[in-house]
């Protein structure tokens, strides 16, 4: 089933309660919160307590993204501030088994985050782990980068990976996806689709939101 998770990272910081109720209101059903600490990527962005207020505004369902060193201090910290998904990045974790059970154990979905540049083959041991993959498609860092188009490939072979392996894992595509591209996420195997400036780039979230669900849906 598809969903849409806009990124607050693109949203009004001064008036985030009315963008996150905008995309709720659009259709939205997941809200994605990029967490980033300026050293596993060069940019720091929300943690811990901005979660915790986000929580206090919406029902959507909290999925939080971390791009942080050593996310295993933190990961279940996420889950009690009110997250539903967590996904940590598999570049910075050497015990990500133990994580991603840590999260599913703290009640919340867990989800593997993998770079551009890291090959599939090593998501192999700990796919059976993991809800959800998030598969980059862009270098994490900032909204509003282009969509590097060898993910096409790359989700088409992450699916097949899950559906040999008879797992249930969900793709979600992070990084450059807008109206233009979304069907191509959908079409490969992609069944959430994160989506900033898409979302809050320009115009009204509430339409931006409703167009990219309608140009998604040509495909379900
Ligand atoms: C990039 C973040 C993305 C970003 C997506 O580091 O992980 O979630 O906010 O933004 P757009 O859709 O603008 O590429
Ligand atoms: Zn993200």
């Amino acid at each position: 089933m598809f969903e849409l998770a806009p990124s607050i990272l693109s949203a009004d910081f001064t008036r985030l309660a009315e963008a996150i109720q905008a995309v709720e209101a659009g259709g939205a059903t997941i809200l994605h919160v990029d967490v980033m600490d300026g050293h596993f990527v060069p940019n720091i962005t929300i943690g811990l307590p901005v979660v915790k207020a986000i929580r206090q505004v919406t029902n959507l369902k909290i999925d939080t993204h971390l791009m942080i060193a050593e996310p295993s201090r933190y990961a279940e910290k996420f889950v009690e501030a009110g997250a539903d998904m967590v996904s940590v990045h598999i570049e910075t974790d050497a015990h990500l088994q133990r994580t991603l059970v840590g999260i599913r154990e703290a009640g919340a979905q867990s989800g593997i985050a993998i770079n551009p540049a890291t090959p599939l083959v090593a998501l192999e041991e700990a796919l059976p782990f993991a809800d959800y993959v998030v598969l980059m498609s862009v270098n994490p860092g900032f909204g509003g980068q282009k969509f590097i188009h060898t993910s096409v490939d790359k989700i088409i072979r992450l699916r097949q990976m899950i559906l040999t392996r008879g797992l249930q894992t969900r793709i979600e595509v992070d990084g450059g996806v807008d109206a233009s591209n979304i069907a191509k996420m959908i079409e490969s195997g992609a069944e959430i689709i994160v989506s900033g400036t898409g979302v809050f780039g320009k115009g009204k979230p509430i339409e931006a939101v409703k167009q990219l669900i309608e140009a998604a849906t040509v495909w379900v």
